[in-house]
């Protein structure tokens, strides 16, 4: 049983996550921005917190991660603007990662992007800036001292899925279900030996479980 944060714990991977981790035994705390988020959630037994990412310094998010153990950053911006985008998806992490170093919090979980992703389209300013974003995000984490895992999943399809992925460090590119993006994030965080991993996901024919113990290097 651990103390774990989900950051983004009203989205469409968000949502489906709390389920997974509450029948682990979890306790379980999420940052909602909308204040009538808050019953909703304490209505799955997650602890509500309110904070807008817009608004949020480095001070407020050690205030938010201190005494937790795993802290899970599934939020976006979600194509609401350059400025949102980077403020939530690149400047986020980047605070959470030295809030977590600060309460020294060492596991984390950042949701991140398939590199490949939108490279089937015409390029447009606002996905590349979206890209960039989520890189230096990913650059920050895999720099940090923390004990983190970068989950990088194809394009989301707004289904839960059947529990079958493939994931790796590099696999080729395609849809999955925010539903087994959800169970993967559940079975990293059961699997505290896999550490400073980037994984790359999509739907397939594995397992959850099966695929990431294949990640595991500790035997
Ligand atoms: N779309 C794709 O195909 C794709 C592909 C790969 C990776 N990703 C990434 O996967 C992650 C999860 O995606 P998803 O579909 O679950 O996202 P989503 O449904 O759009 O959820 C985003 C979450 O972030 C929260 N959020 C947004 N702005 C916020 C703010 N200012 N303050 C506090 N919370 C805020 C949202 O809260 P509210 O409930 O208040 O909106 C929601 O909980 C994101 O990081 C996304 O970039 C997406």
């Amino acid at each position: 049983m651990a103390r774990i944060l989900i950051i983004g714990a009203t989205g469409g991977v968000g949502a489906r996550l709390i389920p997974l981790l509450a029948a682990d035994a979890h306790e379980i705390h999420g940052l909602h921005r909308a204040p009538a988020q808050a019953k909703d959630l304490q209505r799955q037994g997650v602890t509500p917190h309110g904070g807008d990412l817009m608004e949020m310094s480095e001070d407020d998010y050690a205030a938010l991660v201190s005494g937790m153990e795993v802290v899970v950053f599934s939020a976006g911006a979600a194509g609401s603007g350059a400025d949102r985008t980077t403020e939530i998806d690149g400047n986020g992490p980047v605070k959470l990662i030295r809030a977590m170093e600060r309460e020294g919090v060492t596991r984390l979980v950042l949701v991140s992007v398939f590199p490949e992703a939108g490279r089937d389209r015409a390029p447009s300013d606002g996905f590349e800036h979206y890209m960039a974003c989520k890189k230096r995000a990913d650059v920050a984490v895999a720099a940090s001292g923390l004990d983190w895992v970068i989950v990088r999943p194809g394009t989301l399809q707004d289904a839960d899925g059947d529990g079958m992925v493939r994931a790796g460090r590099a696999v080729p590119y395609g849809d999955v279900a925010r539903g087994n993006v959800a169970r993967l994030i559940a079975e990293v965080v059961a699997t505290p030996a896999l550490r400073r991993e980037a994984i790359e996901l999509t739907d397939g024919d594995t397992p959850v479980a099966e695929a990431v113990a294949a990640l595991r290097r500790d035997g």
